[in-house]
């Protein structure tokens, strides 16, 4: 076997934090908590070898068109028509569909993709493709889902144009920060809200511990940096925009009593631009 790469290095963290969690797990249904563990501790191994593809495929909108014509029809059943996977099918698997407009799954390369799709994720409900979906029919699937993104993008610049006032535009970030918050799983080890593990400190009054920006950014990219032995994973994979988005949306966490962000519904996977 060639070497790979391992996309999710704490995934043996997780391991650890699941087996903590089982513990509080007599019940039926998988908590949402459980869920999450398991779609994080999950681990995507690429060959290395096969992440020199590129797409033969121009990004032309009849290429964009037929790859929508095959997401229809092997995979929107589980990712919804627009790859937000709110789907009752999606929501039951575990773990649960991935949003395929979330930043996570933005950050793998067109060949990285490409693997995935083809041969699916072990122990997930995602399958394998290669038998059923051509190659050229695969990264015709690539093109629609960077199309998916880019909607998402134009979407969220569509409701910027009617000029919101400042204080509107500040819960644009707040709404944007808490999709991330639930997008990049820190509810798993987080509380917020009476809700998420119990690894990391009630992130509810995080807007209340005095930490400065600069302060939280940092924690963000080494947590060890800002904690001593930390065992927060750093998230350095995330934008500036992406970064910005959390900080607010945690400065803004002072206790249940004064909430006022809106629903995250309003976030539509894109930042606000800054003026
Ligand atoms: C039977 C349901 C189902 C179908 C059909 C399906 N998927 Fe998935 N897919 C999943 C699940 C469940 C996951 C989540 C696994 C995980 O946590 O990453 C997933 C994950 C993914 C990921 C993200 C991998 C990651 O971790 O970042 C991509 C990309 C993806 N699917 C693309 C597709 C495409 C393209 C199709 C159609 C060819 C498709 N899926 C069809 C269930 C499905
Ligand atoms: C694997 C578990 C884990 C995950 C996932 C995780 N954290 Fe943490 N986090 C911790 C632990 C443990 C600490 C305490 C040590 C430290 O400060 O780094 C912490 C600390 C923090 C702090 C510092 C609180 C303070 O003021 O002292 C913030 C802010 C934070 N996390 C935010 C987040 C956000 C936002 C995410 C998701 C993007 C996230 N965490 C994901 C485990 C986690």
């Amino acid at each position: 076997m060639s070497r790979i790469r391992r996309r999710r290095a704490w995934g043996l963290l997780l391991g650890f934090v699941a087996i903590l969690s089982a513990s509080c797990s007599a019940d039926k249904k998988p908590s949402k908590l459980e869920t999450t563990l398991a779609t994080m501790a999950k681990d995507v191994a690429i060959p290395i070898q096969a992440k020199d593809l590129r797409n033969p495929l121009p990004p032309s909108q009849e290429v964009v068109q037929e790859g929508q014509a095959i997401f229809g029809q092997a995979c929107a059943i589980c990712h919804g028509a627009d790859g937000r996977a709110q789907t009752e099918l999606g929501r039951a698997m575990y773990p649960p569909a991935i949003d395929l407009t979330s930043p996570h799954v933005r950050s793998w390369s067109d060949a990285e993709l490409f693997w995935i799709i083809q041969n699916g994720i072990r122990l997930t409900g995602m399958p394998a493709w290669k038998e059923r979906i051509s190659e050229e029919d695969t990264w015709k699937l690539i093109h629609f889902l960077r199309s998916l993104s880019e909607a998402a993008t134009q979407q969220f610049s569509l409701s910027e144009d009617i000029s919101l006032g400042e204080e509107t535009r500040q819960q644009e970030w707040i709404a944007y920060g808490r999709l991330l918050y639930r997008q990049e799983g820190c509810f798993m080890c987080h509380q917020l809200d009476g809700e998420g593990g119990t690894i990391g400190p009630d992130l509810t009054v995080e807007g209340t511990r005095g930490r400065s920006d600069e302060w939280l950014v940092g924690h963000f990219k080494d947590p060890p940096a800002y904690t001593k032995g930390s065992i927060m994973p750093s998230f350095k994979n995330l934008t500036e925009a992406q970064v910005h988005a959390l900080v607010v949306f945690l400065q803004n966490q002072k206790g249940n009593s004064n909430r006022k962000d809106v629903s995250e519904s309003a976030a539509r996977g894109r930042p606000p631009q800054t003026r």
